[in-house]
């Protein structure tokens, strides 16, 4: 018998039957969804708890919700994009006020959901909440930078940053409230309107905010809809009424999106996709730290995050030495619940456990050992990661981006290797390297970031904080997500200008002075 603290107990089933279009709470009538939490099924004669259901929409509402976030924008003539910058600024700072009235509710949904420990699940709410509170104030200094008039060659101008249209925002499962808001918070607040699918894991904890989006914003601003994404984002896309593709997940999912758009110009891109982060060890590098830094890199939240240290380069001196450290350190990590807070935790994903076995049978199969004891131990829920050794080009796990428990490892003598490897690989979103000689640091560090978009010093790979850069080349991404550059990817400059003569300074004075246009103003919003 589990013992679960009670605070973290689920009293009864969730039925969530709400969604929201046009301004209004509705009460969906069809078909529902089941919810599953992989939590308590550690063994092949226990099933997965139901936990909830959510509506499975159709692709009938789907439209009804593009038609409203259409309607709101009106082609950037509705009261959303041409609101005052302060009134929509309002507008967010109401939203997050009723926000944190949920976190409780949404961290415990967030445990049970996706099986994020305790600490992180509480991290990704706090994130959250921090993340839109920065972007208010960045999106101020933006305001105010546009504040100015421009004079060069005879024409004077003042150049702002606008909306783009109607966005589709879709957000991943293993940050289904942190991600996807990085990606809805900046488009509402820069005018676009926008409609909203919540992952496959991690549905139920956005139910808790419809209330807040529907006090807070102005109708079809924000349209929340449950259901399978070919049910209904295909739909949507196929309109060609989407402006902007909000995507953090899988690039299979974004390009069949993209292919379903008439209008491939029309349509902008925010991209967050696979990636393969290498961590590469010199000989040289501090063995403990680049252990503690290795476990947290490949095994914070299973792996399952697209930061993750998903492929481990050792220089042969040291290969030994560290291999035995970190297989030590593996070993020694703890399984348990949520709310135990280890860092190890059961998979939300069915068919995940059968997919990263099937990972380690391939590599082992093709030469690879499991060098840890507990490496590939598998319960109905989890799989216990194995440090496999060594990995060559030809078995799944060097390729695929794992995003699960499964540590590849591939050992060096020139680090021209891992470099050609980076060189030819699909993704180029981070990597993390290990050493101390500046003189050979030096270079390496000049190659890596023409590979990648961020090079992580004797430390492992992440996102945060928020306000710096988070984007890939190649396959990894398209556009970039910060604080800052969220609000640029969301919208587009757009300027007025005039030639500069009395006629028209006396126009833009009278404007300013009168304040008949939201656009032409110097004032700015402290
Ligand atoms: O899944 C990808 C996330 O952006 C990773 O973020 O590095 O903060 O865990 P993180």
């Amino acid at each position: 018998m589990i013992n679960i603290p009670k605070d973290y107990q689920l009293d009864e089933i969730i039925n969530h039957t709400e969604y929201l279009i046009d301004g209004e709470i509705s009460s969906w009538k069809g078909k529902q969804a089941n919810v599953y939490s992989t939590l308590l099924c550690d063994s092949e004669d226990k099933e997965p708890t139901l936990i909830g259901n959510t509506p499975e929409m159709s692709g009938e509402y789907a439209l009804k919700a593009l038609d409203s976030a259409h309607k709101a924008f009106n082609y950037g003539q509705g009261s959303w994009p041409t609101m005052k910058v302060y009134e929509r600024i309002k507008c967010m700072e109401n939203f997050v006020d009723r926000m944190v009235l949920k976190r409780d509710e949404i961290v415990k949904l967030l445990m049970w959901e996706i099986g994020k420990n305790l600490n992180d699940s509480i991290k990704e709410f706090d994130r959250t909440v921090e993340y839109i509170k920065d972007t208010i104030e960045e999106y101020k200094i933006i305001d105010r930078n546009g504040a100015t008039f421009q004079n060069k060659s005879g024409v004077r101008a003042l150049i702002r940053r606008g909306p783009l249209g109607v966005v589709l925002c879709l957000g991943p499962y293993n940050y289904p409230l942190n991600e996807t808001f990085a990606l809805l918070i900046p488009a509402i607040i820069m005018g676009n309107t926008t409609i909203f699918k919540p992952a496959k894991h991690g549905v139920l904890l956005i139910a808790p905010l419809l209330e807040a989006f529907k006090e807070s914003f102005p109708s079809g601003v924000v349209n929340i809809v449950f259901g399978r994404g070919r049910e209904i984002a295909s739909p949507i896309m196929k309109t060609g009424k989407i402006d902007v593709l909000a995507l953090i997940g899988h690039s299979s999912s974004a390009i069949s999106l993209q292919d379903l758009h008439p209008q491939k110009s029309r349509l902008r891109l925010v991209l967050g996709l696979e990636a393969k982060n290498p961590g590469i060890i010199l000989k040289d590098a501090d063995i403990d730290l680049t252990v503690k830094e290795c476990i947290s890199g490949t095994l914070s939240f299973n792996g399952q995050r697209c930061t993750a240290l998903k492929i481990l380069y050792v220089h042969e001196d040291i290969k030994d030495e560290f291999l035995e450290k970190f297989t030590k350190a593996v070993d020694e990590l703890k399984l348990g619940l949520p709310w135990e807070n280890t860092l190890l935790t059961p998979l939300p994903e069915p068919g995940k456990p059968k997919y990263i076995s099937d990972l380690i049978d391939d590599a082992v199969s093709k030469g690879a050992k499991i060098l840890n004891r507990r490496g590939g131990k598998k319960q109905k829920n989890f799989v216990f990661p194995a440090v496999l050794y060594p990995i060559t080009k030809d078995m799944n796990v060097y390729e695929e981006e794992q995003f699960g428990p499964v540590i590849p490892v591939i050992s060096f003598n020139d680090i021209s290797k891992p470099i050609a490897d980076m060189s030819e690989s699909n993704y180029g979103q981070q990597v993390s390297i290990f050493g101390q000689d500046v003189d050979t640091l030096g270079p390496i560090i000049d190659s890596m970031v023409n590979l990648v978009c961020r090079v992580n010093l004797n430390s492992a790979c992440q996102r945060g904080p928020d306000i710096y850069p988070f984007t890939g080349r190649k396959d990894s991404a398209v556009a970039t997500l910060s604080v800052h550059d969220a609000l640029r990817s969301f919208s587009i400059r757009t300027f007025v200008a005039s030639k500069d003569n009395d006629l028209n300074k006396n126009i833009l004075r009278e404007m300013i002075d009168s304040k008949k246009s939201h656009f032409i103003r110097t004032d700015y919003y402290l």
